[in-house]
Order: C-alpha cells, then sequence, then structure tokens
C-alpha cells in the first residue's frame, strides 16, 4: 500500500495541503493514464481508492483546493466498493473430484445404484476437457444478453456484464434460443496471450500474472471494463443454469445446440458407453494437454441422459450426475530451510515447510505443509511406518507434490542427499504463539493449543474465518484490518461480538476509528456500514462462523435445517450434553477394550462394555433423545454432534456466542420448498422400495425440504414403510405415526 497522510486533513495548514493535494493528484492522474491507456495499472484497486479518498478528504477540508481540483468526479460520493452482487437463479456448483481410474468406476457404480441400474444396463457419459479458467453465468432474455456473473460463492455472484460484453467469444444476442437461457462456461487466457500480456507488462515494469487463471480472473474482474476490452479473454459453453424450455434430451445433444447458437464448445467432447471409454478419451485429452494452447486441469465426466441427470440432482455442493478426473498432480524436488509452526483457529499446531522456491506445475511454490509431528517423524503414535518411514529434517532434500488448488505438501525425502548438518526436527509441546500448554488427544494426530480464548493466533484465526467470504462475509473486514484491531489498545476486535460493538465503542462520529492510519470519514463509514448490513444473516452462515471444529458449512446448513432457530439449537444441545458426555466415555471404553481385544470373545465384550457405559449413566429419557435426534441428523454424527456440545459447553465461548446472537438478527432457513407438502416433516423410510432406490427417494424426499432420519421416534411424521418392514413399522404404529406405503408417499409428493 502507498503511504497515505493518515492525519485528520482539517488540521494540516493551507500549505501543507495544498503540496500534499497536488502530489495526490499528480499520482491519480499518472494512474489513470497508466490504467485507461496503457493497459497496465500499477496501483491496485484498494491503493488507487486510498488515495482518491484522501484526496477528496483535502478537497472537502479547504474549498480553495476543491476548485482547482482536476481530478474530482464525485467528491463526497462513496469510492466504488466494487461490483454489484447478483443472485443465480440455479446455483452454480463445483463438481467432485476423481483422481485414480477406480474413482471412475466407482463413479459409475454409484450412479447405477442411486438409479438401480445393472451394471449390464445402458448408461453414456459425455467427456471433455475440464478448463481451467473461471466460471461465468450468462443470462439471455428473448435471444438478448442482458447479464453476467462469477460464480462467486455459488449463490451470489459478482455482476460483471459490461466485462463480459467485451468478449468477442460471448454472443451479444442468439437467433432461436429460449426466452430465458442461462449459460455457463468457462472464461480463459490461451498461453500465447498470455505470455504476450505479460511481457507487455514486464516491459513496462508492471504486474505480472502467475498463470492464465490468474490473468483471466484478473482481466474479467476490471471495474473499468475498457481494461477487459484489452485483454484477449476466450470463453467455453459447457452447461446451462435458468431454462424457460429444454435444450436438448442428452448432455451431447444440449452442447450442440449451444455450438448452433453460436457459442464456442470444446471439440474435445466425446460421448462413451462404458467406463473403458472413459477413461480411453481421458488419456487421448491428456496426451493432448501441452499442444492444447490453454490450460486444462482434468476431464469432466457428465451423465448423457438429461431425464437421469434429473433423477440424481444435486447433494449440497456437486452434482451426483458430473466428476471431474484430475490429471495426476505435479512433482518438483528443493531444499527444506525451515519448520514454522502456525497455529489455526481451532488450536491445531500445523507444521510449515520453508522451502527454497521451486516452480511445480507452473507456479512458484516456497511453504508446503508437513501435516502434524507424525508425519515430520515418518511413524505414527504407535510407531507404525507412515510415508515410508523415513524422517524429515531441516536442510533435507524433499519431494514437493501440489495437485490443483490443493495445498502444496512435503510428499517424500531423498536420503542419500541428507546433508550432515542436516537437523531433526523437535516438535514444540507448548504453543508458539502464547505458550500454553500443546496437548496431543488419544487418538489424534494433531497437538493443540489449550489457551483457547487467551491465545492470539487462535483469536485472530477465528476472527478470520468468522468475516470470511462463506461465513460473515463483511467487506473491508479482512485479515489486515483484523490484525490490526487485535492489537488496537482503544478499539480492539478480539472475539466476534467486538465487531458489533465497535460502533458503540466508538460513539461519536466514529473519530476513533476515522484516525487511524489508512482510515478516514468515508472508510470509517463504509465499515460500519458492512457491520451493520450483516446484523440480518442467516442461521447457518452463524453456526458455521463460529469455527467450531468439524462444523462445517455444510454441517452449519444441515443444523441450521433442522433446527430453524440459534434458540432451538442451543436447547437441544444444553439437553443433550450428559448423553454427549456418555457418549464418549462409552466410545472411550470401547477404543481401550478394543485395543486389547485379540480373540472373537474380547471383541464380544465390547459392545457389552459399551452398552454398559451408556446404561450405567441412567440417563434421562428426554435427554437421550435430543442427543440421538442431533447425531441422526443426515450428515451431522457423534464427531460433529461432540464438538458442538463442547463448544456450547464452554462456559467464555459461550458467552461470546450468546452476546453476539443478542447483537444479531438471525434468519431462519426458508423451506427448500414451500410449495411442498412434505417440507419440515421428519420422514422414516424403511422395508424395500420398489420404484426408486433408497437413495434416490431420500434425496428426492429432502430436496422437498423434509427431513430424513434413520430411526423412529415421537418426531416422526411419516414412515414410509415397503415390503419386509420389521421393527420400525411397530414402532410407528405404537407411537401413533403416519403410516404410508411407496404409492402412498408418490401420491403424497407428486403435487411437486
Ligand atoms: S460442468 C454443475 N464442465 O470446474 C457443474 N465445469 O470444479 C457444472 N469447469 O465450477 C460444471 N471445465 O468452473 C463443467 N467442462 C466443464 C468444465 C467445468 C471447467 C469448472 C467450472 C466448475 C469447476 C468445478
Amino acid at each position: 500500500m502507498k503511504q497515505i497522510e493518515p492525519t485528520d486533513p482539517s488540521g494540516l495548514s493551507q500549505e501543507q495541503a495544498q503540496a500534499e493535494f497536488l502530489q495526490l493528484q499528480a499520482q491519480l492522474s499518472a494512474a489513470d493514464q497508466a490504467y485507461h491507456q496503457e493497459d497496465a495499472p500499477f496501483l491496485d484497486d484498494a491503493e488507487y481508492d486510498a488515495i482518491k479518498r484522501r484526496y477528496q478528504a483535502l478537497a472537502e477540508a479547504f474549498p480553495a483546493l476543491k476548485e482547482a481540483a482536476t481530478q474530482l468526479d464525485s467528491v463526497g460520493a462513496p469510492v466504488s466498493s466494487g461490483f454489484g452482487k447478483i443472485q443465480h437463479v440455479v446455483p452454480m456448483l463445483s463438481l467432485g473430484n476423481a483422481f485414480e481410474d477406480g474413482d471412475v468406476a466407482d463413479f459409475d457404480r454409484s450412479i447405477r445404484s442411486y438409479l438401480g441400474l445393472s451394471a449390464s444396463q445402458p448408461l453414456s457419459f459425455t467427456a471433455e476437457p475440464k478448463i481451467d479458467g473461471l466460471s461465468l453465468s450468462l443470462r439471455y432474455e428473448n435471444g438478448v444478453l442482458i447479464q453476467a456473473a462469477t460464480r462467486g460463492d455459488g449463490a451470489t455472484g459478482e455482476n460483471v456484464t459490461a466485462n463480459a460484453r467485451t468478449i468477442a467469444d460471448i454472443p451479444q444476442q442468439l437467433e432461436g434460443a429460449p426466452d430465458v437461457l442461462e449459460i455457463r462456461g468457462e472464461v480463459y487466457m490461451s498461453h500465447e496471450d498470455f505470455a504476450a500480456l505479460n511481457a507487455r507488462h514486464a516491459e513496462r515494469g508492471g504486474k505480472l500474472f502467475a498463470n492464465p487463471r490468474n490473468a483471466a480472473a484478473g482481466s474479467l474482474r476490471q471495474l473499468d471494463a475498457e481494461i477487459t476490452r484489452v485483454r484477449p479473454l476466450r470463453f467455453f459453453a459447457y452447461s446451462w443454469g435458468d431454462l424457460s424450455t429444454p435444450l436438448a434430451e442428452t448432455q451431447a445433444g444440449a452442447i450442440g445446440r449451444l455450438h448452433q447458437l453460436g457459442f464456442q464448445t470444446n471439440p474435445l467432447t466425446k460421448t462413451c458407453n462404458s467406463v473403458a471409454e472413459m477413461i480411453a478419451h481421458y488419456r487421448l485429452i491428456e496426451a493432448q494437454r501441452a499442444t492444447l494452447g490453454y490450460d486444462i486441469d482434468g476431464v469432466v465426466y457428465k451423465v448423457d441422459e438429461l431425464d437421469l441427470q434429473a433423477r440424481l440432482g444435486f447433494r449440497s455442493t456437486t452434482p451426483r450426475w458430473a466428476i471431474a478426473h484430475k490429471f495426476p498432480a505435479e512433482l518438483a524436488w528443493t531444499w527444506l530451510e525451515a519448520i514454522d509452526i502456525q497455529v489455526g483457529r481451532t488450536g491445531a499446531l500445523s507444521p510449515v515447510a520453508r522451502l527454497t522456491p521451486v516452480t511445480v506445475g507452473g507456479v512458484v511454490v516456497s511453504n508446503a505443509t508437513l501435516h502434524n509431528e507424525d508425519y515430520i517423524r515418518g511413524r505414527d503414535s504407535k510407531g507404525a511406518v507412515i510415508r515410508g518411514g523415513k524422517d524429515i529434517r531441516i536442510g533435507d532434500w524433499v519431494q514437493i507434490y501440489r495437485a490443483g488448488d490443493v495445498i502444496p505438501k512435503v510428499a517424500d525425502v531423498d536420503l542419500t542427499k541428507r546433508p550432515a548438518e542436516a537437523v531433526e526436527f523437535t516438535f514444540p509441546d507448548t504453543c508458539p504463539e502464547c505458550g500454553s500448554d500443546a496437548v496431543r488427544e488419544e487418538g489424534d494426530a494433531v497437538r493443540r493449543c489449550t489457551g483457547g480464548i487467551i491465545c492470539p493466533a487462535q483469536a485472530i484465526e477465528k476472527l478470520k474465518h468468522f468475516v470470511s467470504r462463506k461465513a460473515f462475509d463483511i467487506e473491508g473486514l479482512g485479515a489486515k484490518q483484523l490484525e490490526m484491531f487485535y492489537g488496537d489498545s482503544d478499539l480492539p476486535i478480539r472475539t466476534p461480538v467486538d465487531i458489533y460493538t465497535l460502533a458503540d465503542r466508538d460513539a461519536g462520529q466514529f473519530t476513533k476509528l476515522k484516525n487511524r492510519p489508512g482510515w478516514g470519514d468515508q472508510s470509517a463509514a463504509n465499515l460500519f456500514a458492512a457491520i451493520n448490513e450483516k446484523r440480518n444473516i442467516p442461521l447457518g452462515r452463524v453456526i458455521f462462523a463460529l469455527g467450531i471444529r468439524h462444523v462445517g458449512e455444510v454441517a452449519a446448513k444441515d443444523l441450521a435445517l433442522h433446527f430453524g432457530s440459534w434458540e432451538e439449537l442451543a436447547k437441544a444441545l444444553d439437553l443433550a450434553r450428559p448423553a454427549a458426555l456418555a457418549h464418549r466415555t462409552a466410545d472411550l471404553a470401547e477404543e481401550r477394550e478394543r485395543e486389547q481385544a485379540s480373540s472373537e470373545g474380547r471383541r464380544a465384550k465390547i459392545k457389552e462394555t459399551r452398552d454398559g457405559a451408556l446404561s450405567r449413566l441412567e440417563l434421562h429419557l428426554a435427554t437421550r433423545e435430543a442427543w440421538e435426534d442431533l447425531i441422526g441428523i443426515d450428515g451431522i454424527g457423534a464427531t460433529v454432534g461432540l464438538s458442538l456440545s463442547d463448544a456450547l459447553a464452554n462456559a467464555q465461548e459461550r458467552a461470546v456466542i450468546n452476546d453476539l446472537v443478542a447483537q444479531l438478527n438471525i434468519a431462519a432457513p426458508a423451506a427448500q420448498s414451500q410449495e411442498s407438502p412434505v417440507a419440515g416433516l421428519t420422514v422414516v423410510f424403511t422395508g424395500k422400495l420398489e420404484k426408486m432406490t433408497r437413495d434416490e427417494a431420500k434425496a428426492r424426499a429432502e430436496s422437498l425440504g423434509a427431513k430424513v432420519s434413520g430411526s423412529v421416534s415421537k418426531k416422526t411424521d411419516i414412515l414410509v414403510a415397503g415390503p419386509g418392514a420389521g421393527s420400525k413399522e411397530k414402532k410407528a404404529q405404537e407411537l401413533g405415526i403416519r403410516i404410508l406405503d411407496e404409492d402412498g408417499w408418490l401420491a403424497e409428493i407428486a403435487s411437486t
């Protein structure tokens, strides 16, 4: 960041103000010239905005300067904070990955099993290159391009319509298209264009892009679309979102139709009738990879029949009907110069390798993960060999592995090259950040800092997670600002709730904030507005934002859907606490028994021990039910349940959460389908289903907003019982629960 004078302009003399003003004016005019006419910006958007804000502040404080100003288009108007947001009508999802041929066979098998197809029944797929660029959604209405949006977080993207209009591969008008047509595809840059762009920038001393994907992303996301126009971007169409009439009956047919409409589609797209054909096409594409002229990072397989795609539907973030078969990871060798320990948001101590920089698959890598202390030692906690048993020392010659966007890792070490002075690494048993004990729990490969909230590293990481894109996503409050606020003695942010009390604590026109280096009236006002905007927030985001171990985005959404409000979730967890603890005790007892169990007889005893431990605790029935309800939520289970339970039982953490919740206006998750007659109901399937597989039935019910549970309880609303139903049906009868057969169930949901 260029240094911007932080002082309040009204404290400056006329002369001082004028000197600074003229200097900023010259900077802005040079930056404009470089940006608009030379396509070689030397300031990034944030730097430019900061200079502009200061320039505006000076002009406001000194009317004489305002009159002389040449760079003032809109004094007082907020500087553009970026692109507008666009809510995707159909979410933009990502793809599951396959790495080995066996994963492709598993993909075929799981689809057959889901659809109830035997191994010999026909099932075809398309196979096509996976373009390494950035995805874009183009909305056409009545044949006219009206909107273009980036993927963003999948639900909301950025409005880049003006930029997309400058790309030659993107038609502005379509002949004979459906009234509503959302085209999805990849924006990318060819190797040749990428090299030429970087050469131009190098000549002018401008910023170089690391790879064609970054260059494409940087070029599309330009606030000034005129810059995008001079960047050589291309576009392949491969999919669609919202649609008023179907494009075809098959994926291949739909892609053919997109081609006819004037889109570029990939010429290496092929229809395959077996796993063997898919893998053969993958090999063919892999062989051509180096000469294609653009980056690809794998092959995408899609079920060809669109009817079947519709039946297969989606998991939370990926379709069941498609998968990306990635190319093998890239490898390189380099020296391990040092090992640092980073402390994460859950207290995990993670060893990071500092390397002599090396290029791995076109990207310069100077840091890589070493996972944990066992990985460095080459032995697990029980002494068993891992990674060939070779320990890793500082000074070693090590192999780096990088696959796509995955964090690079140290994969191997060459002992023949070990220098005599290589040093064994001693893993710390105290936290390098706060000095608290760092302990490893039984069965855990990771050592964790026990400092909790007093550990600054954990606190800062938690805060960063809290404001991250999939959590509160507060604009203008990122890692850098949080680090500043964390150490601030006057206006600190140490826990999430501090973010929401910031404005109150800075009463009186934000004087505390706006007088800090790099802050002014506008930026302070923007920050408070951005924070306030996120007081209204969906429950799932709140749960995810808390950064509780094992509670990822998907689990958070599942919990939100199940409980509907923070109060209900907290109540259930409090009620379930004794059962959660009993579960852990029973687990430990079981684990200990298992370790000693060598004979069949002893193994039989394990179950007894476990059941005994649970029943001896004579838990209150409601407690047990609350626990079973929690861990019975699809995708939750005991690990997540225990972690949540521990987090809420921690008094400090609970206090922070309660205070935070009091500051927010938490929105209950919308039932996924309001039309659906089964939205919000709990359904249990038992016995044999004949018209669809169990997986399909479950997925369908969930997509209609029902909760599918594995066991019958008082909370069950409907039991769908097929032939051969047993104890569950009996229990449902006893509890007076509504029982339907498969046809009855299908009739029930037929209206949707
Ligand atoms: S299909 C519902 N086809 O890969 C899934 N995606 O890892 C629709 N991508 O976000 C995606 N080439 O940006 C599809 N031929 C291709 C692709 C492709 C690249 C990207 C896309 C997606 C990401 C998922």
